[in-house]
């Protein structure tokens, strides 16, 4: 294989965050008919001609290509619960969700899991992910070492769980932190992957533990946390019940020391002028999660109020509790939940949110998320549309983000065509 590879198609990244409600930026870099050249895995530039002798052309004209999306909070071991029945979280979290994950203590189905998790993110343009195996620490190995095979961008830890959880699911202070140990040993900063400490949620964890992972923490600031707050109703309730003495659910986790730059807290629907506050002051970032927070009935993410307090926000599908691993689809479901709020959701804003902005959030942005020269060739290519539907909305549409916007409100992974990963062809569909 050429290590110099050069992709022609419609260019689109963004060079700034584009504000709140303008559907002209100048944040937004689009640039049509242009080539991408990468060598050794790396973007080296973006021209209008062809290049020369050396490069293998990929001609994709009269595409659109993306960098690769970033999904900051995703269940790979919830692929098997995706669309499950009837409940809030807490039932569905001890329905369905509690008793698949049991599976993912046996080493063979961990690693077939991580392998058709990460193969279904790459064929929904998927290229970055913040990760929950599970409670096992086989889950976690078979995750990053199926990532690492991919060249894959992947934050994730093994999950953190001693109560209020059933049999085969726990784990217990002592034994979590010698396989948080020993993990972070083995995979953190290695090739393109990064632990986080991961508290499934305030409720599944002692104190006792929770001051254990806020010590990791400590410890080591290149480490990733991620967890959930403030998603339901009763889960908040419960969270009060159990921490008494915490100002808020976000407090429990800042009162352990879990509150910080490298923290990835999935929902944040029910917080307060407060909470937002301390995201700020720590940097932390809210992973909005719609789809999940729509099926699941959670509530409504107030994005703008988060932007206000200056927030970082990116998104996230959160299957299974979300119904896609598709980022378009998560985006148009996020579109949906703040036109209820009489609040427009940009095509950029969006779109931001799930390529440079998240990178931002992550501290990755030297690394993804955009087109710039020394980022990683993380990048897809997606058909402009899919079906005579949408190929007549496009025909008619008006101006750029006219044109987006009906691109990602009426597409998903079967508009997509190629994910490269690194410089490498991940995935292909040529129909
Ligand atoms: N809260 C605790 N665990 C979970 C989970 O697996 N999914 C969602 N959506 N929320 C959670
Ligand atoms: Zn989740």
């Amino acid at each position: 294989m050429n290590a110099r590879v050069a992709i022609r198609g419609d260019l689109l990244d963004f060079t700034a965050e584009p504000p709140w409600g303008e559907t002209e930026s100048t944040a937004v870099r689009f640039r049509p008919d242009h080539w991408l050249l990468a060598d050794a895995g790396r973007i080296v530039a973006v021209q209008a001609d062809a290049p020369g002798e050396g490069w293998q052309r990929v001609d994709q004209s009269g595409r659109l290509i993306l960098p690769g999306f970033i999904d900051t909070h995703v269940h790979s071991p919830q692929l098997d619960v995706i669309a499950s029945y009837g409940t809030e979280l807490l039932d569905w979290l001890n329905t369905y969700t509690f008793p698949a994950e049991r599976r993912y203590a046996d080493a063979a189905e961990a690693e077939a899991g991580a392998a058709r998790f990460l193969d279904a993110l790459l064929a929904h343009g998927t290229s970055a992910a913040v990760v929950f195996p599970t409670v096992h620490k086989v889950s976690c190995d078979s995750l990053f070492a199926a990532a690492q095979q991919r060249g894959m961008r992947l934050v994730a830890g093994k999950v953190l769980m001693d109560r209020h959880a059933p049999d085969g699911l726990r784990d217990d202070v002592d034994q979590a932190e010698r396989d948080c140990r020993e993990l972070i040993a083995r995979w953190h900063g290695r090739d393109r992957l990064a632990y986080a400490v991961t508290v499934r949620f305030a409720p599944t964890s002692t104190p006792e533990q929770l001051a254990m992972a806020g010590r990791l923490c400590a410890e080591d600031p290149s480490l990733y946390m991620q967890t959930h707050v403030a998603e339901n109703r009763d889960e908040v309730r419960w969270v009060h019940e159990l921490f008494p003495e915490a100002r808020s659910y976000l407090d429990v986790y800042a009162r352990a020391g879990l509150l910080h730059a490298r923290s990835v807290l999935a929902h944040g629907i029910w917080l307060d002028d407060a909470d937002r506050a301390a995201l700020r002051e720590s940097g932390a970032q809210i992973a909005h999660s719609p789809s999940s927070n729509l099926f699941l009935g959670s509530g409504l993410f107030d994005w703008r109020a988060a932007e206000a307090a200056g927030a970082a926000v990116s998104l996230a599908s959160d299957v299974g509790g979300g119904t896609s691993l598709s980022m378009l689809r998560t985006i148009a479901d996020a579109y949906k939940i703040q036109a209820m709020a009489g609040q427009r959701l940009t095509a950029w804003k969006a779109l931001h949110a799930a390529t440079r902005g998240a990178a931002r959030a992550l501290g990755l942005d030297h690394e993804i998320g955009s087109f710039e020269a020394g980022r990683c060739a993380d990048l897809c290519v997606w058909d402009w549309a899919a079906g005579p539907v949408a190929e007549r909305r496009l025909e008619v549409a008006r101006g750029l983000h006219e044109k987006v916007f009906a691109w990602l409100t009426l597409g998903d992974e079967r508009n997509l065509r190629r994910t490269w990963v690194n410089g490498v062809e991940r995935y292909r569909r040529d129909d």
